[in-house]
């Protein structure tokens, strides 16, 4: 598959809100769902093995399994490890809370490291004082699609013989030491989000990555609700009993399906990744160089190991502003941009406070939360667009 074509740019008039993030939608896509609408399978027919195909092909995977959000996808590839009650996982607080919280359907919980202050990612150097007995698995976030120190985290992982996730719902398309994400050359499973504001979309949806037969497997029982109609895995072989409409339930799984309408979308968008990737790079390139050096707020910046796909371009307040965040905040949104705050650390959401979760665990993610606001990124920006959020973004800070 030829990963070229074109964006149909967002011509907005830059007075109009202007999102930090936001899908790409062309007639090429739509063509694609109308023509799945159209057809005898909507779901459950051939477009969903088609993408799976195709998704693990770019990321280099042997396996990848849809579903219907990153949220399920987590989950599933939790479940697939066997994690259960009592169990421990280590994560990062800066995250979407679906990290943690698909360990906590299985009755997992969820152990936090603190991040590095400048990429926001978890820091490898404090992941060994957090593990004991109970840890079974380790789940670094590529946070805004900059990858973690892979090869730092399985060395650990190997070495107290632990899981690894990697949640990659931010970093379709980057890369770790030039091999693209998703390949799980370090990892047990690798799980992506395409929701709308991501790298590609199919409207809701979710995969995970593995080179393990086995956890494809289970995987995609989980996805449809434990059952099996593979009949190498029955446990019943009495041929008076089984049929062609045989299946097992094996298992308690759940419907995580995706659509193959989606799946028409998501097909669609794969093969435009790399130009999403390359558009968000040249505008964080524009934006590196408008803000080197700025007064107000340090902005992000690759190791030498990472190619990042910025699903997120996340600015950080200097010292002498990190108190007028809100003032700050609400000034760039009466501008119509559309900023936001990625993330307030999960420890700190009330449902986590009742677990037994306290302020001042992770210091640094806290300094994080504090300075962190993300500026406008995705693929059909206009010149106009990115101009725009450069001038009102000095003109915000000159008036603070
Ligand atoms: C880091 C991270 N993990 C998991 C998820 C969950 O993905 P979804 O929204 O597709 O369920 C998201 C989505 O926002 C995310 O950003």
């Amino acid at each position: 598959m030829a990963y070229g074509g074109r964006i149909e740019s967002d011509d907005k008039n830059p007075m109009t809100f202007i999102p930090y993030s936001r899908q790409c939608i062309d007639k090429d896509d739509i063509d694609a769902v109308v023509k799945v609408l159209k057809s005898d399978f909507i779901t459950q027919g051939p477009k969903i093995p088609e993408f799976e195909k195709r998704l693990a092909e770019y990321c280099g995977a042997k396996f990848a399994i849809v579903f219907n959000s990153g949220t399920s996808a987590l989950h599933g590839a939790y479940f697939a490890l066997g994690i259960k009650k009592g169990d421990k996982f280590i994560t990062s607080p800066i995250t979407f809370v679906a990290t943690a919280n698909a360990g906590l359907y299985l009755g997992a919980k969820p152990v936090f490291v603190d991040v590095a202050s400048d990429t926001g990612n978890i820091d490898a150097s404090k992941i060994e004082e957090k593990i004991t007995k109970k840890t079974k698995l380790i789940v670094p976030v590529h946070f805004a699609g900059h990858p973690v120190d892979l090869e730092k985290i399985s060395n650990i992982a190997k070495k107290h013989n632990l899981f690894l996730i990697e949640d990659a719902c931010h970093a379709l398309g980057a890369k770790h030491k030039g091999k693209k994400i998703g390949s799980c050359k370090y990892s047990d499973m690798t799980v992506l989000s395409f929701h709308p504001v991501k790298h590609i979309t199919t409207g809701e949806g979710g995969a995970v990555l593995t080179n393990n037969q086995e956890f494809y497997k289970k995987l995609l029982m989980f996805r449809n609700h434990g059952i099996t109609k593979d009949n190498s895995r029955f446990t019943i072989h009495d041929s008076r009993i089984i049929g062609d409409w045989y299946y097992e339930m094996q298992l308690l799984g759940y419907n995580y399906r995706m659509t193959d309408i989606q799946a028409a979308l998501g097909i669609s968008q794969l093969k435009k990744l790399n130009l999403f990737v390359k558009k968000r790079r040249e505008i964080a390139d524009l934006y590196n160089k408008a803000f080197r050096d700025n007064p107000y707020f340090d902005i992000p910046f690759e190791e030498d190991y990472a190619y990042s796909s910025y699903h997120l371009y996340p600015i950080r307040l200097k010292d002498k502003f990190k108190d007028r965040k809100k003032e700050i905040f609400s000034k760039l949104r009466a501008k119509e941009l559309g900023v936001q705050v990625h993330y307030i650390p999960i420890y700190l959401q009330p449902y986590y406070k009742e677990l037994r979760y306290r302020k001042g665990l992770c210091p640094m993610a806290e300094n994080f939360y504090q300075r962190e606001i993300s500026i406008p990124i995705y693929p059909a920006m206009t010149q106009k667009n990115i101009n725009y959020v450069i001038e009102e973004i000095y003109d915000s800070f000159k008036k603070v």
